[in-house]
């Protein structure tokens, strides 16, 4: 009898737990059924977002998933995206344990973003940054992406490092060391008439503030900066430098393209003086050429965001909480827009005459709305005078003999190239 008991009381836990673990919000958007615990998180094949662009075909372009009990809806269309990110409802942004962790224990780093060079580029502590930020973005061992949606494996993390080695740590750390050890030397040599750089300007803001609830208030204020500090050089660094990694390896496997745009480098501004930003508006091919390239890249192929409150969406309901990705790399890659997206041609930014950049609508790898990358305008400065200036200077190549390098990508939060080579040619010797 007490067996019998035992054995219903199972079975009704068992269903309840099946039962509750895959209901789905009410008219939420369509997907593959979640199963019991894990909600759809093992039916994801990497990488996500052209996982995604599958789902596509089957449910239409906005989709409903779950990561473990945690709603998530996918956004594959540029027109929604664009719609869903100018509401301010969307422009949460989600919570997970290790990104508490990231920003010393809160919700911190305003994400204000200012162009600003803090180091020189020989520095050897500002180059080990960059290895450690490389390997962080790079290294996304299973645990880490299952510590996002359940606690438990980010407890396992925490509690053996050993076994459970996290780079994103090792990088947090080092980073927030250097990060410290630079607000000192600064705070040591403050002068407050002459701020002479951001950390001057927001240490005065800190040392004028007398209101408790400021997010400038001493401690608070500190560690704000702090995490201010790591947004912007772990949103600024990587980004660049990864988006120049893929030109040189578009343009050596497009050798048309970089003549052309050679041609008009030299045409605009010759040999014997720099590319200044001055020049831009005579340089619509290198225009079509940055734009191509940030789309063929796809740099930052995800953009999650997180709703504040209960929202109605295209005809579905999203409800407060959920995560909401924006599929940057279905826009970069969709047929409809683009018409031949999977090849590498920016003439198609361009007028029939060739003088007039075309904008496209679905041309959003800095995102849209109300989070759009703080870094944009510097980041699209910063890509045109590297770019014009080591074009005007180098050739790049494939390497003689070799097969050519492949367009593939690590995925993790920004696709970064796979190693491979290519040859600089100094145009001057050659
Ligand atoms: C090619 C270069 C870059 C690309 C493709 C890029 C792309 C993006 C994307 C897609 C987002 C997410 C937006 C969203 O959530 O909807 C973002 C956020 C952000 N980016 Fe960039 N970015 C670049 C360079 C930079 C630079 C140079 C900086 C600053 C120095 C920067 C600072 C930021 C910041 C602070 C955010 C967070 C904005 C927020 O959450 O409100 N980015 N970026």
């Amino acid at each position: 009898m007490v067996a019998t008991e035992i054995l219903i009381l199972a079975a009704t836990a068992l269903f309840a737990l099946y039962y509750f673990s895959t209901k789905l919000p009410k008219n939420f958007p369509p997907g593959p059924r979640p199963y019991p615990i894990v909600g759809n998180l093992t039916q994801i094949v990497r990488p996500p977002f052209t996982f995604f662009m599958k789902l596509q075909e089957t449910y239409g372009d906005i989709i409903g998933l779950h990561f473990g009990s945690q709603p998530v809806v996918v956004l594959n269309n540029h027109k929604h995206i664009r719609e869903a990110f100018s509401n301010n409802v969307f422009s949460g942004r989600p919570q997970t344990e290790a990104g508490k962790q990231r920003c010393l224990g809160g919700n911190r780093g305003v994400l204000f973003a200012e162009g600003h060079v803090w180091f020189s580029h020989d520095d050897p502590r500002l180059n080990q940054l960059i290895k450690a930020l490389t390997d962080a973005i790079t290294d996304r061992p299973l645990t880490q992406t299952l510590a996002q949606y359940f606690p438990f494996f980010q407890w396992l993390r925490n509690t053996f490092p050993t076994i459970f080695p996290s780079k994103s740590k090792t990088f947090f750390e080092g980073t927030y060391g250097l990060i410290g050890e630079i607000i000192k030397q600064h705070e040591d040599s403050l002068q407050e008439d002459s701020p002479r750089d951001f950390i001057d300007i927001y240490l005065n803001e800190i040392n004028k503030t007398n209101d408790s609830n400021s997010t400038f208030y001493k401690e608070e204020g500190h560690l704000q900066l702090k995490v201010l500090l790591l947004d912007m050089f772990a949103a600024g660094a990587e980004t660049t430098s990864t988006t120049l990694t893929y030109s040189f390896l578009f343009m050596a496997l497009h050798p048309e393209v970089q003549e052309k745009l050679f041609e008009e480098i030299n045409r605009v501004v010759g040999n014997s003086r720099n590319v200044s930003l001055s020049d831009r508006p005579e340089m619509p091919y290198t225009e079509a050429c940055i734009l191509e390239i940030q789309r063929f890249a796809s740099l930052v192929p995800l953009a999650p965001h997180h709703t504040h409150e209960d929202v109605e969406f295209q005809g579905f309901t999203i409800p407060k909480g959920t995560n909401v990705v924006a599929n940057l790399y279905s826009a970069c890659r969709d047929k409809k827009a683009w018409g031949d997206p999977d090849n590498f041609r920016p003439e198609r930014f361009l007028s029939g005459d060739g003088k007039t950049v075309l904008r496209n609508e679905a041309f959003i790898p800095f995102s849209i709305g109300k989070r759009v990358c703080l870094g944009e305008s510097l980041a699209k400065d910063e890509l045109f005078l590297f770019l014009t200036n080591l074009f005007q200077a180098f050739k790049v190549k494939t390497v003689d003999g070799e097969p050519k390098p492949k367009v593939e990508a690590y995925y993790s939060i920004v696709l970064v190239p796979k190693p491979h080579r290519v040859v600089l040619v100094d145009r001057q010797a050659s």
